[in-house]
């Protein structure tokens, strides 16, 4: 029988950070750290690579592009990784766009909103993310990469 040579290649994983994350390293070094959000984008593209996984690293100050990136990983992603930043707290429209996502959604932040002030305890993205990973700086998009692994190697029909 015809060896079957095709390679079925696992949809990259979308990774999505939202508005001020381009300032990362120059922004609020105490709370987010020093490191670049380009330097988190290698990190991410090695630690994708060591669960054989490949990632798209996209950022935008925009609530409508955030939405537009979305709903392009519908049909292009195997999972999201979503660091909202600001809109975290604020976007319905964020919110909506993930409940559209038959994907695992991992939601990160650099910092633990829930020990800051009282306006970050709220989470739209919470609202449709299969877990959070939060307050650990870089190493929270590193286990957030972990746990899209976990979940895509899971058993079938593991989402949420
Ligand atoms: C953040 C936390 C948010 O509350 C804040 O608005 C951000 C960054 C984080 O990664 O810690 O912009 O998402």
């Amino acid at each position: 029988m015809a060896k079957n040579t095709s390679k079925s290649k696992t949809l990259p994983i979308y990774i999505i950070n939202g508005p001020n994350l381009n300032l990362l390293g120059a922004r609020e070094p105490s709370i987010y750290g020093h490191t670049t959000l380009g330097e988190i984008e290698k990190l991410c593209a090695a630690r994708a690579k060591s669960h054989g996984l490949s990632a798209v690293f996209l950022q935008s100050n925009k609530e409508g592009e955030l939405v537009e990136f979305l709903q392009e990983a519908r049909t292009a992603a195997s999972g999201v990784i979503i660091n909202a930043a600001g809109y975290t707290h604020t976007s319905v429209a964020i919110l909506d766009a993930l409940q559209m996502l038959p994907l695992p959604v991992i939601e990160v932040h650099l910092s633990n909103p829930a020990r800051r002030e009282d306006f970050r305890h709220l989470s739209y993205v919470a609202k449709a993310a299969t877990g959070t990973i939060a307050g650990l700086g870089v190493n929270s998009y590193l286990l957030a990469i972990d746990a899209v692994a976990a979940v895509l190697a899971g058993p079938k029909g593991t989402r949420k």
